[in-house]
Formats: structure tokens, sequence, C-alpha cells
């Protein structure tokens, strides 16, 4: 059987009404980074990052997969799928995929800050000051902030390099290392884009199967080109 490796990014989950980071209207428009997505920031004020991953923590349990999601799914038929995404919403995981790979982590789990090992779900709860871990430790948003490492990336390589098809979807491409993964699938025979505005990294390659539309618009038709090959 075939391995299809999916690298997906907040724009796959944008037609399910998740902000995308970089577009216009995007996270990073209305926020600081700085502010809010880094261990300074998670040193200088707790509460402020607390309540950032609460608000996006409600916005992702709010959203439903969309067809590009179910899309994924259904390719299961015939390949290995394995996803690996950017995104911390668990929508590739409610559409039913099977094999999901989070690179920066989950919004519904919370972490030790003592014992990074100790992961917890949170179910419908989300993260407030004094709530601890067993040993007593604050809880912190189980995510890969800015300039933390990213500790899946090994992983991700492994699965990357096995690719006989690489699709990437929805991601600008403008964030390492996640966005090194494509030219890790060096092996795969073929590599489909789908964006509805090409990241730089592809723009002009003409080994890449390039689908100028959405997510919604461009997966569904895809996965049935790849189901009838
Ligand atoms: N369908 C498909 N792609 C879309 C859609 C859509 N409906 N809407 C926007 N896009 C594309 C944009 O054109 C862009 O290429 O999705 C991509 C979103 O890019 P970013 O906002 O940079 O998101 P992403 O690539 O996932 O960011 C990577 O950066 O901030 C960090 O940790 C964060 O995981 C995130 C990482």
């Amino acid at each position: 059987m075939e391995r299809i490796v999916v690298l997906t990014g907040a724009g796959i989950s944008a037609e399910s009404g998740l902000q995308t980071f970089r577009g216009s209207g995007g996270l990073w428009e209305g926020h600081d980074v700085y502010e809010v997505a880094t261990p300074e920031a998670w040193a200088r004020n707790q509460k402020l990052v607390l309540d950032f991953y609460n608000w996006r923590r409600d916005d992702a349990r709010k959203a439903q997969p969309n067809a590009a999601h179910k899309a994924l799914v259904r390719l299961e038929q015939e390949y290995h799928v394995s996803i690996i995404t950017q995104n911390v919403d668990d929508l590739h995981e409610r559409a039913g995929s099977t094999e999901v790979l989070h690179l920066h982590g989950e919004l519904l789990k919370a972490r030790s800050t003592r014992d990074p090992d100790l992961v917890y779900e949170l179910g419908d709860k989300n993260i407030q000051l004094g709530d601890c871990c067993e040993l007593g430790s604050q809880l912190r948003p189980h995510i890969v902030w800015f300039g933390e490492n990213v500790p899946a990336i090994y992983d991700a390589m492994e699965i990357a390099v096995e690719a006989d098809i690489l699709l990437v979807i929805g991601t600008s491409l403008n964030v390492y290392p996640a966005a090194s993964l494509v030219p890790a699938a060096r092996n795969a025979r073929t590599i489909f884009v789908v964006d509805p505005d090409m990241p730089a990294m592809v723009q002009g390659d003409d080994s890449v199967g390039c689908i100028e539309k959405t997510a919604v618009e461009g997966v569904p038709p895809l996965v049935e080109q790849l189901l009838e090959e």
C-alpha cells in the first residue's frame, strides 16, 4: 500500500472558522506573539497566556471538521495516510483520521511545568491560574511556543522520508522546522500543494502540482483523483 504523507497548516481549518496566523485578519495581526506565545511571555504574565489559549481552545471546540478534513479520511481506504499537522486543533481526529502527528502541540491538552512528560487531557475544561499537575506545579498549554524545541520533528522527518505522495495543505511554509518536511520528502513520486495563495517555497517549481484553491474546494477532488489511480 502506498504511503501518503499530508502536511497541514492553519489554512485547512480556515473554512471551519478558525483563524490562520499570517493572512489578513490572521491571529498574529491581532495579538503580539511575544506577549502570548513565548516562554518569556509565560514568565512575564501567565494569566494573559492562559487566557489567550483558553479563548483559542473554546473556538476550536466550537469548530467542526470541514470537507477537506473528511476527504483525507477517505484516502485511508486505499493508502497508508500519515497526517503531520502544525495545527493544535483536533479537527483531523474528529473527522476520523487515524494517524495524526501534532508538530506544535495540542490545544486540548495541558502539561506540567515541572515535568514535560506529564501531559493531561483537558476534556471540556480550560486552564486557570492555580491548576496544578500531580507534582504541584502550574499547568501550561501543551503547545510549542516560539523559541521552544519541536520534539515531534524527529518522528515527522522519519515519516516524511517514507512518503510516496506528499500533500501540503493550507500552510505558508514560513515556519521551521515544519517547512523542512517538504524537502525531506525527497522520495515522493509526486507532491501536491493546495492553497489559494501558493507558498513561496513551491512557486515556480514545476515538479509540484499546485492547486490554487481553498482546502474545501481543492482537497475533495484531489482525493477522488488519488483514489481512482
Ligand atoms: N484553504 C487552504 N489554504 C488556506 C485557506 C483555505 N481556506 N485560507 C488560507 N490558506 C493558506 C494561506 O494562503 C497560507 O498559505 O493557509 C496558509 C496559512 O499560513 P499561516 O497563517 O502562516 O499558518 P501556518 O503555515 O499553519 O503557520 C505555521 O506558525 O504561528 C505558527 O505555530 C503556528 O502552526 C503555526 C505555524
